[in-house]
Protein backbone atom coordinates (compact mmCIF):
# COMPACT_ATOMS: atom_id res chain seq x y z
CA UNK A 1 0.00 0.00 0.00
CA UNK A 2 2.24 2.62 1.34
CA UNK A 3 5.15 1.54 -1.01
CA UNK A 4 5.18 4.75 -3.18
CA UNK A 5 5.63 7.00 -0.24
CA UNK A 6 6.85 9.52 0.17
CA UNK A 7 5.76 10.70 -2.34
CA UNK A 8 7.06 14.44 -3.81
CA UNK A 9 4.84 16.41 -6.31
CA UNK A 10 5.45 19.88 -7.84
CA UNK A 11 3.43 21.87 -10.21
CA UNK A 12 1.39 25.33 -10.83
CA UNK A 13 -2.13 25.61 -8.90
CA UNK A 14 -4.93 25.87 -11.29
CA UNK A 15 -8.13 27.19 -10.90
CA UNK A 16 -10.73 23.93 -10.18
CA UNK A 17 -14.10 23.90 -9.79
CA UNK A 18 -14.15 26.33 -6.56
CA UNK A 19 -16.42 23.99 -4.57
CA UNK A 20 -13.68 23.34 -1.43
CA UNK A 21 -13.92 27.22 -0.58
CA UNK A 22 -17.65 27.46 -1.58
CA UNK A 23 -19.53 23.90 -0.57
CA UNK A 24 -16.52 22.65 1.86
CA UNK A 25 -15.35 25.65 3.66
CA UNK A 26 -11.99 23.84 3.02
CA UNK A 27 -10.17 25.65 -0.16
CA UNK A 28 -8.33 22.95 -1.95
CA UNK A 29 -5.33 23.75 -4.33
CA UNK A 30 -5.49 22.07 -7.69
CA UNK A 31 -2.41 20.27 -10.07
CA UNK A 32 -3.33 20.38 -13.62
CA UNK A 33 -3.41 16.99 -15.28
CA UNK A 34 0.26 17.05 -16.52
CA UNK A 35 1.14 16.63 -13.07
CA UNK A 36 -1.81 14.06 -12.53
CA UNK A 37 -0.73 12.00 -15.26
CA UNK A 38 3.07 12.03 -14.33
CA UNK A 39 1.85 9.73 -10.77
CA UNK A 40 3.68 6.93 -10.42
CA UNK A 41 1.21 3.44 -11.65
CA UNK A 42 0.76 2.39 -8.51
CA UNK A 43 -0.59 5.42 -6.65
CA UNK A 44 -3.92 4.71 -4.83
CA UNK A 45 -6.65 6.81 -5.19
CA UNK A 46 -7.60 8.13 -1.60
CA UNK A 47 -6.65 10.38 1.24
CA UNK A 48 -3.19 11.63 2.17
CA UNK A 49 -1.32 13.65 4.49
CA UNK A 50 1.94 15.40 4.26
CA UNK A 51 3.55 18.76 3.89
CA UNK A 52 2.96 21.52 1.50
CA UNK A 53 5.04 24.85 0.82
CA UNK A 54 3.80 27.30 -1.52
CA UNK A 55 6.24 29.03 -3.61
CA UNK A 56 9.61 29.17 -1.45
CA UNK A 57 7.31 29.93 1.54
CA UNK A 58 7.04 28.24 5.08
CA UNK A 59 6.49 24.21 4.87
CA UNK A 60 2.22 23.72 5.80
CA UNK A 61 1.00 20.36 7.22
CA UNK A 62 -1.21 19.62 4.39
CA UNK A 63 -3.72 16.67 3.09
CA UNK A 64 -4.64 15.68 0.02
CA UNK A 65 -7.39 13.90 -1.93
CA UNK A 66 -6.48 12.06 -5.56
CA UNK A 67 -8.97 10.20 -7.25
CA UNK A 68 -12.39 11.17 -8.59
CA UNK A 69 -14.81 12.48 -5.86
CA UNK A 70 -17.10 10.33 -6.35
CA UNK A 71 -19.24 12.29 -4.05
CA UNK A 72 -18.91 14.82 -7.38
CA UNK A 73 -18.67 12.14 -9.76
CA UNK A 74 -15.75 14.05 -11.19
CA UNK A 75 -14.76 13.07 -15.13
CA UNK A 76 -10.73 13.66 -14.49
CA UNK A 77 -8.66 12.28 -11.80
CA UNK A 78 -7.31 15.58 -9.46
CA UNK A 79 -4.96 15.88 -6.76
CA UNK A 80 -6.11 18.36 -4.66
CA UNK A 81 -4.07 19.83 -1.40
CA UNK A 82 -5.69 21.53 1.42
CA UNK A 83 -3.11 23.39 3.19
CA UNK A 84 -3.84 23.52 6.82
CA UNK A 85 -2.58 27.10 7.22
CA UNK A 86 -4.96 30.30 6.92
CA UNK A 87 -3.66 32.43 4.11
CA UNK A 88 -4.82 35.71 3.20
CA UNK A 89 -5.34 35.24 -0.52
CA UNK A 90 -5.53 32.45 -2.86
CA UNK A 91 -2.42 31.86 -4.65
CA UNK A 92 -3.58 30.77 -8.30
CA UNK A 93 -0.26 30.60 -10.38
CA UNK A 94 1.78 30.12 -7.52
CA UNK A 95 4.35 27.17 -7.01
CA UNK A 96 3.10 24.20 -5.24
CA UNK A 97 5.20 21.46 -4.07
CA UNK A 98 3.85 18.66 -1.84
CA UNK A 99 5.22 15.22 -0.27
CA UNK A 100 2.54 12.71 0.14
CA UNK A 101 3.76 10.82 3.61
CA UNK A 102 0.80 8.90 4.73
CA UNK A 103 -2.47 7.31 3.13
CA UNK A 104 -5.56 7.59 5.48
CA UNK A 105 -8.06 6.00 3.72
CA UNK A 106 -9.96 5.57 0.34
CA UNK A 107 -12.18 7.95 -1.27
CA UNK A 108 -16.09 7.45 -0.36
CA UNK A 109 -19.48 8.74 -1.24
CA UNK A 110 -21.51 9.81 1.36
CA UNK A 111 -25.52 10.94 1.66
CA UNK A 112 -25.14 14.44 1.80
CA UNK A 113 -22.27 17.59 1.49
CA UNK A 114 -22.61 17.38 5.45
CA UNK A 115 -20.89 14.20 5.72
CA UNK A 116 -18.59 14.79 3.23
CA UNK A 117 -17.53 18.14 5.06
CA UNK A 118 -17.82 15.82 8.82
CA UNK A 119 -15.06 13.39 7.25
CA UNK A 120 -12.79 16.19 6.07
CA UNK A 121 -12.69 17.59 9.48
CA UNK A 122 -11.61 14.20 10.76
CA UNK A 123 -9.00 13.86 8.51
CA UNK A 124 -7.62 17.22 8.86
CA UNK A 125 -7.39 15.68 12.72
CA UNK A 126 -5.90 12.53 11.95
CA UNK A 127 -3.15 14.14 9.80
CA UNK A 128 -2.61 17.06 12.00
CA UNK A 129 -1.57 14.14 14.58
CA UNK A 130 0.34 12.09 12.29
CA UNK A 131 2.35 14.72 10.99
CA UNK A 132 2.97 15.24 14.98
CA UNK A 133 5.39 11.97 14.69
CA UNK A 134 8.95 11.94 14.66
CA UNK A 135 9.30 10.05 10.87
CA UNK A 136 7.27 12.74 9.61
CA UNK A 137 8.86 15.69 10.71
CA UNK A 138 12.03 14.74 9.32
CA UNK A 139 10.83 14.40 6.53
CA UNK A 140 9.23 18.12 6.87
CA UNK A 141 12.98 19.00 6.46
CA UNK A 142 13.47 16.96 3.21
CA UNK A 143 15.26 18.76 0.34
CA UNK A 144 12.32 19.27 -1.69
CA UNK A 145 11.87 21.96 0.30
CA UNK A 146 15.03 24.06 0.35
CA UNK A 147 14.79 27.57 -0.18
CA UNK A 148 11.74 28.06 2.39
CA UNK A 149 11.24 31.10 4.76
CA UNK A 150 10.95 29.27 7.69
C1 LIG B 1 -9.08 15.82 2.93
C2 LIG B 1 -10.05 15.66 1.79
C3 LIG B 1 -10.79 14.51 1.67
C4 LIG B 1 -11.71 14.35 0.64
N1 LIG B 1 -12.44 13.20 0.55
C5 LIG B 1 -13.34 13.05 -0.44
C6 LIG B 1 -14.11 11.84 -0.55
O1 LIG B 1 -13.97 10.89 0.22
N2 LIG B 1 -15.03 11.77 -1.56
C7 LIG B 1 -15.22 12.78 -2.45
O2 LIG B 1 -16.05 12.65 -3.32
N3 LIG B 1 -14.48 13.92 -2.39
C8 LIG B 1 -13.56 14.07 -1.40
N4 LIG B 1 -12.81 15.22 -1.32
C9 LIG B 1 -12.79 16.10 -2.47
C10 LIG B 1 -13.74 17.23 -2.38
O3 LIG B 1 -14.94 16.76 -2.87
C11 LIG B 1 -13.12 18.28 -3.28
O4 LIG B 1 -12.02 18.84 -2.63
C12 LIG B 1 -14.13 19.32 -3.65
O5 LIG B 1 -14.93 18.75 -4.64
C13 LIG B 1 -13.52 20.61 -4.15
O6 LIG B 1 -13.07 20.49 -5.46
P1 LIG B 1 -12.79 21.78 -6.35
O7 LIG B 1 -11.83 22.66 -5.59
O8 LIG B 1 -12.19 21.25 -7.63
O9 LIG B 1 -14.09 22.46 -6.57
C14 LIG B 1 -11.89 15.40 -0.31
C15 LIG B 1 -11.10 16.56 -0.20
C16 LIG B 1 -10.22 16.72 0.84
C17 LIG B 1 -9.42 17.98 0.94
Amino acid sequence: MASHLPLFLEGEVIKGFGRGSKDLGCPTANYSLEVVKSLPKETVPGVYYGWAQVDAGPVHKMVANIGWCPFYQNKEMSVETHVMHKFDNDFYGSNLKICLIGYLRGEMNFNSLDDLIKQIERDINSAEQKLEETDAQLLKSANIFVGKAS
